[in-house]
């Protein structure tokens, strides 16, 4: 699998090489992503990271990484996804950074998802929705959750980079997932879900054995 997430991430270049500056997602397929960033090094005047994870990996390839209140709007966010549909909707989150690649996401002009083949779905929500919560409301949430209908499991021994915890749920009604994204959203004590369906993703590569798709 790691073939495919390489080749989406040398797909993804064509388009990151118009752009001065990238935001940049967390996982193993922007991993591979950020090693063929380097190729084009020169052309990038700084990076926005979502995840202390990237921004180690970014720095240490010599990349000038930024806050976002430094650049404001992105002209670019590249990330991968857990799950996709054919609207480009996401489920994100399973290296629990869900929260800041929301805020890169919805402060980007195009969202550009990467993906190998195994990540397409007709329905979302076989991947457990990642909920980031701060840790005091762990059982207020909980609780809320099984309201909702999904069974949530605590990540045990995980924080987030912003200190708070992860509830991994399972079981959620997925057939509305922007009525899902806001109910979750709503509930006291909830940082982010990994529902990306009020901000879905623009453009979408997803690569399939010796070749890879583009959909706008
Ligand atoms: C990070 O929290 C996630 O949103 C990742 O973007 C997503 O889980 C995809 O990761 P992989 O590329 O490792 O499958």
């Amino acid at each position: 699998m790691l073939a495919l997430k390489r080749r989406a991430a040398i797909a993804a270049l064509e388009y990151a090489k118009k752009y001065s500056v990238i935001g940049i997602g967390t996982g193993s397929t922007v991993d591979c992503f950020i090693d063929e960033l380097v190729a084009i090094k020169s052309t990038i005047d700084m990076v926005v990271s979502s995840s202390d994870r990237s921004t180690q990996k970014l720095k240490a390839l010599g990349f000038h990484v930024v806050d976002l209140n430094y650049v404001g709007t992105l002209p670019i966010y590249i990330d991968s996804a857990d799950e996709i549909d054919r609207h480009k909707r996401m489920i994100k989150g399973g290296g629990g950074a869900l929260a800041r690649e929301k805020i890169l996401a919805m402060a980007s002009r195009e969202f550009l998802c990467i993906v190998d083949k195994t990540k397409k779905v007709d329905v979302l929500g076989k991947f457990p929705v990642a909920v980031e919560v701060l840790p005091l409301a762990r059982g207020l949430v909980a609780r809320a959750i099984l309201k909702l209908g999904g069974n949530p499991v605590w990540r045990e021994n995980f924080f987030t980079d912003n200190r708070n915890i992860i509830l991994d749920v399972h079981d959620l009604d997925m057939t509305d997932p922007m009525f899902m994204e806001t109910q979750i959203k709503q509930l006291t004590g909830v940082v982010e879900s990994g529902i990306f369906a009020l901000r879905s993703a623009d453009r979408l590569i997803c690569a399939e054995n010796e070749e890879y798709s583009c959909e706008n």
